[in-house]
């Protein structure tokens, strides 16, 4: 049943993200020229639990859309994920009179929002991380910035790895999802990318390669592997055992996950963070906010969740031929 709502809540949770302080500034300054009140909620659920939670005025998000991270800030929150801690946050919700919340997070942020709008917290979610890997949605929050960090960093490894005629294996974000290892491998011109959706053969996906590549006259070579695959270390010992060329492995880790976000990021955040308080306004509950076709839809959370991602299979293939 719709219900008009007078207070939100705007929280960030999970792997924080650059661009999640965009999608902030959004909620806060939608809903408040939509009449309601808005609070901020620290921490994630774990603010929710502890009542870490902060009136918004228009000014609480100024000049926040450049900074990385999430002014909110984020947390892993295993308590809420118990009956008991669920109960506990619903309790400072009707302590506060918070009737909806925008949750701005990945899938498991997702099943928190779906369990709330279940047992009467209307909620919409957002999302946010760098991996890319939400199903239901083709863009993430985060993403983009991402992409451009660990771009950056592999661009500099390129110059030190030419001028030392070595291999340099980077390990980039993505534990499911290779999608951050594609799209850099192929801006960067990787001479092998190994993802977790395709399933790696060390001979003919790194070793052949590298071999074929040097017979034509390469001198030096990157290999992305994804976080999901790991083994950087190995990797680099073993090629360097197998070709006799001098390897490194560098983990580019949680670097990817900072800085200033990129001006899509900012944009899209702002876009899907104003999308969601429309929905609240609306009286809509357990909703996810997504990118389709170009277009700013949203879905049912459940339905969401059961959607599968898709790896662009065929620009792997088209990478891993047209690579050196
Ligand atoms: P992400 O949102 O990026 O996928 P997590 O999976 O760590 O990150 O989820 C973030 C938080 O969401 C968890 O710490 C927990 O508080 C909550 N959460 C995750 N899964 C569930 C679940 N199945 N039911 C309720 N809450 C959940
Ligand atoms: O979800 C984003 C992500 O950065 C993943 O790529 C990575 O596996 C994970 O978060 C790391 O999470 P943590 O914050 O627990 O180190």
């Amino acid at each position: 049943m719709e219900k008009t709502i007078k207070t939100i809540g705007v929280l960030t949770s999970g792997g924080d993200a650059p661009g999640m302080n965009a999608a902030v500034r959004a909620v806060v300054r939608t809903g408040l020229v939509s009449g309601l009140r808005v609070v901020g909620i620290k921490q994630g659920y774990q603010g929710l639990i502890t009542k870490n939670i902060h009136e918004m005025d228009a000014f609480s998000v100024t000049d926040i859309t450049h900074r990385g991270g999430t002014i909110l800030q984020s947390a892993r929150c295993p308590e809420f994920r118990e009956e008991e801690g669920m109960q506990k946050a619903i309790a400072v919700c009707h302590e506060i009179g918070i009737e909806g919340i925008v949750v701005i997070g990945g899938d498991g942020s997702f099943r928190g929002a779906s369990d709330l709008s279940k047992r009467g917290i209307n909620c919409v979610g957002v999302p946010g991380t760098i991996d890319n890997d939400i199903a239901c949605t083709d863009y993430t929050i985060g993403y983009d910035t991402a992409l451009n960090t660990a771009r950056d960093m592999v661009d500099r490894l390129l110059d030190t790895t030419a001028s030392h005629n070595r291999c340099t294996v980077v390990e980039v974000m993505g534990r499911g999802c290779g999608d951050i290892a594609l799209n850099v491998g192929i801006a960067c011109g990787a001479t092998s990318i190994l993802v977790p959706e395709v399933p790696v053969n060390f001979e003919t996906d790194v070793i052949d390669k590298i071999q074929d590549a040097k017979r034509m006259g390469k001198t030096h070579f990157i290999i992305i592997v994804a976080e999901g695959v790991g083994g950087a270390e190995k990797l680099a010992r073993s090629i360097e055992e197998r070709t006799g060329i001098a390897s490194r492995a560098t983990i580019l880790g949680h670097v990817q996950r900072g800085g200033t976000p990129t001006v899509r990021d900012r944009v899209m955040a702002t876009r899907m963070g104003n999308y969601a308080v429309e929905l609240l306004v609306n009286g809509k509950s357990d909703r996810v906010v997504a990118y389709k076709n170009s277009k700013i839809v949203d879905f049912d959370i459940q339905e969401a969740l059961q959607h599968r991602k898709e790896f662009a299979i065929d620009t792997y293939k088209m990478a891993q031929t047209i690579s050196l």
